[in-house]
């Protein structure tokens, strides 16, 4: 067979797209080389374990791993900041600190099938080494942003957040180290309703009311005086105010905004951490932080930071004109079901919604007196759109997120849809009760994996497309993990429950770019909903 096309997530890239993207890099490189930072060019493949050992947070299956001769796994470099503490530790050993690096490389990442995302990430970044505090950050932060500026971008955001005060908020309310990560990932998510779920058991507590409002405090220098209000005195808020003084100061101040719910990989950064949100990509072009620990791994104590520019990401917006101020948002709702109830909580905010409640064939629709346009679509998509920034907010089942994943704030359970996953089987049979391997099928075969794996079982699951109560009375499985709303598709067919997986309700879900660049637009829309919410409870 002719082999015509490339690996999926990979591509060929002519003329025009390999000058855009060739302009981005040399202005990078130019930058960097004028602060004074050197060139380094590491392998393009590596050792799987120098990952493994450097604690860096890509997850395994995101790595492009091959074996060599020998066996030994080995992995497209997935990030550059580890090979190079890797040369600064061993190589560079006796040059003097600070020491400033630059790279201009390839990274490869596994995405999972059919997500449109590339493989292959052309990053430009640097890394400063063994210098520590303000002065270090203040030139990390202003760098960053004069990389967005000299690329010709206008409309942009430099997001910082600071490890630490996360860190010590979630000491000063004694909970386990379990319990602060779910915490972590919940404020890091915008989950509110999670959030307030899971720091119930602990109010009254010293930080109950600032880790609550964390998730919240993003915008401007004003947050900083809120989160000190909410936590009284904090070093890292100090911390960052001198910084935002220094960085004003230096001409960057209305590019700096923050984000105190920034608390994603606690064990990798320590200080820092900031991101970069452009207007028309939906996602950080631009990401860094404070990694002090990092060094120390291959044998040599420096602190360190750095930060890599995404260069294709940032060519694709060069072209893009800053939209009005104002625009209408996107929200991609699920078809069916969550549909009617939706648009009754619309409805009850005061929208006008009778395009979408007779839409014709038309699949999207603009809300005549509220500037938001309805795009109707199936669950999974809800999420793909939401994920890629083409919707800014999306209205989805917990079934499809629990199932699909991916990266998004998960901000209300707007508490309709409301359902359960369960384990289901014939009546009358055991499903644990033998040492057999057990066969489960579901229309969520994630979830059903991941609930088995949690109880430490290894079950065999089979993906059913639909109608999934038919394989357990055709023997074709055991027992079927699914939905369950009024439990009469059960009973008609002679299943029963054995044990509850999760609870479901429809969610309100938000781009993580579009809440930072729109976001008055969209804590206005939120705040909305969780009026009404709180009107029906
Ligand atoms: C869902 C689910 C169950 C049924 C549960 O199926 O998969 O089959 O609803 O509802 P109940 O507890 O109220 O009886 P859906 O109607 O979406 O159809 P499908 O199985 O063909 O996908």
């Amino acid at each position: 067979m002719r082999i015509i096309n490339t690996p999926e997530g990979t591509r060929d890239r002519l003329f025009a797209e390999c000058a855009e993207r060739r302009q981005v890099q040399n202005t990078l490189v130019d930058l960097f080389r004028g602060r004074g930072y050197s060139e380094v060019i590491t392998p393009e493949v590596e050792f799987y374990d120098l990952f493994v050992q450097s604690g860096n947070p890509i997850p395994q299956e995101a790595m492009l791993k091959i074996m060599d001769r020998s066996g030994r796994i080995m992995v497209m470099r997935p990030d550059c900041t580890t090979p190079i503490a890797r040369v600064a530790a061993t190589r560079l050993r006796s040059e003097p600190l600070p020491q400033r690096l630059y790279y201009d490389q390839t990274v490869f990442r596994d995405r999972g099938a059919h997500q449109g995302e590339s493989r292959e990430i052309a990053q430009c970044g640097v890394e400063l080494i063994g210098a520590v505090g303000e002065e270090a950050d203040v030139e990390m932060v202003s760098m960053a942003v004069e990389s967005l500026r000299r690329c010709g971008l206008r409309s942009f955001h430099i997001e910082l957040g600071h490890a630490g005060f996360y860190r010590a908020l979630a000491a000063r309310m004694d909970m386990s180290a379990a319990e602060t990560e779910r915490v972590r990932s919940a404020i890091e998510g915008k989950n509110f309703a999670l959030l307030n779920d899971l720091l119930e058991p602990y109010r009254g507590r010293p930080a109950f009311a600032a880790l609550r409002r964390l998730p919240y405090l993003f915008g401007g220098p004003e947050v900083l005086d809120e989160a000190e209000a909410l936590a009284g005195e904090s070093v890292c808020i100090d911390y960052l105010r001198r910084l935002y003084g220094r960085l004003a100061a230096a001409g960057c101040g209305a590019y700096i905004r923050f984000d105190l719910g920034l608390v994603h990989q606690l064990d990798y950064y320590t200080g820092m951490v900031f991101r970069g949100y452009v207007e028309g990509a939906g996602a950080p072009v631009l990401s860094g932080g404070r990694y002090d620990n990092l060094m120390e791994r291959f044998g040599r104590k420096a602190e360190a930071t750095g930060f890599a520019v995404d260069a294709d990401a940032v060519a694709a917006c060069l072209n893009q004109t800053a939209p009005a101020a104002g625009r209408r948002l996107r929200i991609a709702l699920t078809k069916g079901r969550i549909q009617d109830k939706a648009l009754a909580l619309f409805e009850r905010m005061g929208l006008d919604c009778s395009p979408v409640r007779d839409p014709g064939r038309r699949l999207i629709l603009s809300i005549p007196n509220y500037p938001l346009d309805v795009v109707l679509a199936k669950a999974p998509d809800v999420i793909t759109y939401v994920e890629h920034g083409a919707c800014d907010l999306g209205i989805v089942g917990k079934d499809t997120i629990l199932e699909k994943g991916g990266s998004f704030y998960e901000v209300l359970d707007l508490g309709f849809g409301r359902c359960r996953f369960a384990l289901a089987v014939k009546e009358g049979t055991d499903f644990y009760g033998t040492y057999k391997t057990r066969r489960a099928a579901s229309k969520y075969p994630n979830v059903a994996r991941a609930f088995f794996e949690k109880k430490g079982m290894d079950v065999d699951i089979i993906k059913i497309e639909g109608s999934v109560e038919l394989a357990p009375i055709l023997e074709l499985a055991d027992g079927i993990v699914d939905i369950v709303e009024t439990g009469a598709t059960l009973r008609e067919n002679g299943l029963t429950v054995v044990e509850d997986v999760a609870a479901v309700s429809a969610r309100l879900i938000v781009n993580t770019a579009s809440m930072k660049l729109n976001k008055e637009q969209i804590t206005g829309f939120i705040a909305k909903c969780e009026a009404d919410l709180e009107g029906t409870v």
